[in-house]
């Protein structure tokens, strides 16, 4: 046997199945960066109608680096297009998390003629500084970009706040308020978020903080605020998202939000114990698109800071959760009793095709919905009489299987993703992480989104959320539903096929 075949026989066989996992978890219906590491989305903006997703990125490597600025646009949140690299390290440090605006009123006077400034503003980490041991390697800049986010100039008296020496000084998320003509600034600044207000984006006073042991969840540093109004019966309220890792109900990063007032000065929270976004282990770092009106739509980055650099994709790392509009729901009488509910966009209706309906299906034995090619992607959409216990099953012909259910007992969803297929990456990742149901109501509405390597789970009308990554060995061909108890109905079900986005 001549040895050489035979080492390129062996080379062609590992890089093929190098290959086939690749694209059996490249998502079909999410973003993920073309190559290379992607962690939060940063600076989103809709600006003449087109979604911008810039994204911390490492464009040399598929785990964290020196972060760029990734950049995709997309006119639907669904179909992205791959841009060229938005922002890059320079002698300032690496460009972190931060948002954009659009200047409008060109208050920052960086805008020429009539065109408009688009104006991003994050944080530069100074890895040499870090390293050196120092305490101010974290400082905000902007850089600005007249056509549109094609290409940007760097503001050249940067940076625009400097940390007072605070090792943890970052994620600036700024929108406009009205009231006061000012531009206002939520940062995280360890253990709080610290507001700034500014006339024209360049010179920064800070107005006030808001956090600290006696507010929320510390097991980890505060990241990534955001802070957006919605309208309850035509009173508006305020939610200030705060990005916490570790400390997530799933373990390791994930969002908490406090609802409260807010005065252009202060923010303050109807009440100090964290409330969860999501209660999946796979939704981090989410902020809200800016430029888009009344309507706050988020995503986060799909993945967790426990296990996040060695999750069995190795061409590129990590993706976008499915956008969502963020909606206000009062679950009670007193002002505390509000709820953050999240809901797919409308637009995936734009991919959805043919599919399986049925009306009044007992669970007296187990109901198989579909079986055939791989699952992904698909939703199903049910609707329940009772909410008694019952379980939705994704699995392959090896047994490998992702569980999706409720417990009435404890008024619980949870998934169970234990034997899901690969998991044996991370300790953390082979695990069954719960949520709580909101509503006492015996009806119940479920929506799930399955992708190649991601299930999100949005029950009650959005109220209770679950983001979930698996990654199985081959991919899930059949799904069905049944009911410990026997007693659960389904009223009315819908399995519909999306689209692969590519
Ligand atoms: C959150 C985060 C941010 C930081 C960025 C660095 O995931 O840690 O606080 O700006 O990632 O990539």
């Amino acid at each position: 046997m001549q040895i050489r075949p035979l080492f390129i026989a062996i080379f062609l066989l590992i890089i093929g199945s190098k290959s086939i996992a690749q694209k059996q978890y490249r998502p079909a219906i999410h973003f993920t960066p073309p190559a290379g590491w992607m962690n939060d989305p940063n600076g989103m903006i809709y600006l003449n109608g087109v979604y911008h997703l810039f994204y911390q990125h490492n464009p040399n490597a598929s785990v964290w680096g020196p972060m760029h600025w990734g950049h995709a646009t997309s006119k639907d949140l669904i179909h992205w297009k791959h841009k060229k690299i938005a922002l890059y390290p320079d002698s300032l440090g690496t460009i972190f998390s931060g948002s954009a605006v659009l200047d409008k009123n060109n208050t920052s006077g960086l805008g020429v003629g009539n065109k408009v400034p688009l104006v991003a503003i994050y944080t530069q980490h100074s890895m040499e500084g870090e390293k050196a041991g120092r305490n101010d390697f974290q400082n905000q800049s902007i850089s600005y970009s007249l056509n549109g986010g094609k290409s940007f100039d760097t503001y050249k008296a940067n940076p625009i706040i400097k940390t007072p020496n605070l090792r943890d000084f970052r994620d600036p998320k700024v929108f406009w308020y009205e009231p006061t003509s000012r531009w206002i600034m939520s940062l995280a600044v360890g253990d709080h978020i610290e507001f700034y207000s500014s006339a024209n984006l360049k010179e920064w006073k800070k107005e006030s903080e808001v956090g600290g042991p006696t507010m929320g969840v510390h097991d980890g540093n505060w990241e990534c605020p955001d802070l957006i109004s919605l309208d309850v019966d035509g009173k508006k309220h305020w939610v200030l998202i705060v990005n916490v890792n570790p400390g997530a109900p799933a373990k390791g990063s994930g969002t908490q939000y406090f609802v409260g007032d807010f005065d252009g000065h202060y923010f303050k929270p109807y009440d100090r114990a964290a409330k969860w976004m999501d209660y999946g282990a796979d939704n981090y770092a989410g902020v809200t698109w800016s430029n888009t009106g009344d309507q706050k739509i988020l995503a986060g980055w799909m993945s967790n800071w426990l296990y996040a650099q060695v999750v069995p994709t190795e061409e590129w790392r990590s993706g976008l959760t499915i956008p969502r509009v963020l909606s206000l729901v009062q679950t009670g009488h007193s002002n505390n009793d509000f709820l953050l509910a999240s809901k797919p966009i409308q637009q995936l209706e734009k991919i959805t095709k043919e599919g399986i309906i049925g009306n009044n299906i007992s669970l007296s034995t187990p109901y198989l919905i579909y079986k055939k090619q791989g699952l992904a992607a698909s939703r199903l959409k049910l609707s329940l009489d009772t909410a008694n216990s019952f379980e939705i099953i994704l699995s392959n012909d090896l047994n490998e299987r992702f569980i999706i259910g409720y417990n009435h007992n404890t008024a619980q969803f949870y998934i169970d993703r234990i034997k899901s297929g690969i998991t044996n990456f991370h300790p953390d990742f082979a695990a069954t992480h719960f949520a709580p149901r909101f509503v006492k109501s015996q009806s119940m509405d479920i929506d799930l989104i399955i992708d190649k390597a991601s299930v999100e789970l949005f029950a009650d009308n959005g109220l209770t959320v679950m983001t979930d990554l698996f990654f199985s060995t081959k991919p899930y061909t059949k799904i069905e539903v049944r009911a410990a108890d026997k007693k659960t109905n389904i009223k009315s079900l819908r399995f519909k096929r999306l689209r692969n986005i590519f």
